[in-house]
């Protein structure tokens, strides 16, 4: 009936102004910034598995995760693959290309079912030359992305495989807030593997070593991280403890 479809159109704008407004990226947006931000802003729904571009694709989208995961992710030509980052909630991706008019840099897949925000490049430019602190927050996003990848190519340089991992779980769960529940990751060890380059045995074999000490709880499909201040020191010191 139309006047359902007026409420569900009015109830729908709603929402998405809300979750935009909570978007660290547009929550200092003026109110009218933040009304036309809405406006171009499309909700789609993806499923688990489901590609949403590929390395070297043309970037013409920016994207908001609403809800799940996304995996950012390249490949070899013999089907080896490097996890470079997991987004979640409030979380932006595919800002590179939409800001440089370049090729995608890496590949982006739904991780699990997952509920998005899409921004189209001929909206977003203009949008955000027209607004300086927004421009500003994205310098700020680039700086992240670059200090994440400075730290990872760090860790791969300089140090061992246990303090590896622990930086890249500390990674996770510093990136998804202060509450508890943001200790729980939701990665698989395959995927942990493919985030640290290393295999999945050796993988296993640490987090079982830690799981004895109780520093992280396993679950099926999940990390727990019950003590980050022990996988900081391993973090920062890098030394080798397999025990
Ligand atoms: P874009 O190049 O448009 O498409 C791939 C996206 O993955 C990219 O924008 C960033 O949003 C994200 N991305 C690329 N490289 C990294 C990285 N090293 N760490 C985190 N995110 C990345």
């Amino acid at each position: 009936m139309p006047q359902d479809k007026t409420g569900d159109a009015r109830r729908h704008s709603s929402s998405k102004l809300s979750v935009l407004r909570e978007n660290p990226i547009f929550c200092d947006l003026e109110p009218e910034a933040l009304d036309q931000l809405c406006r171009y802003a499309k909700h789609t729904v993806l499923k688990r598995g489901a590609s949403l571009f590929a390395k070297d694709d043309p970037g013409n989208s920016l994207y908001a995760v609403i809800s799940g995961t996304i995996k950012i992710s390249i490949s070899s030509a013999d089907g080896r693959n490097a996890i470079l980052n997991l987004v979640g909630p409030g979380e932006l991706f595919g800002e590179m290309s939409v800001l440089d008019g370049q090729p995608r840099s890496a590949d982006a897949i739904a991780n699990t079912n997952c509920e998005i925000f899409v921004i189209d490049r001929r909206d977003f430019l203009p949008f955000v030359r027209s607004q300086p602190t927004l421009a500003m927050k994205f310098i700020e996003l680039l700086c992240a992305r670059l200090r994440w990848t400075s730290e990872q190519v760090e860790q791969v340089i300089l140090h061992d495989l246990p303090g590896r991992l622990a930086s890249a779980l500390l990674g996770l769960v510093e990136k998804r807030g202060p509450d508890p529940e943001s200790h729980t990751i939701a990665i698989t060890q395959q995927e942990i593997s493919e985030m640290v380059g290393m295999t999945r045995e050796s993988i296993n074999k640490q987090l079982r070593a830690w799981s004895a000490r109780n520093w992280v709880r396993l679950e099926h499909g999940a990390i727990i991280v019950l003590d980050a201040p022990a996988l900081r020191e391993l973090a920062e010191a890098g030394v080798s403890s397999d025990e």
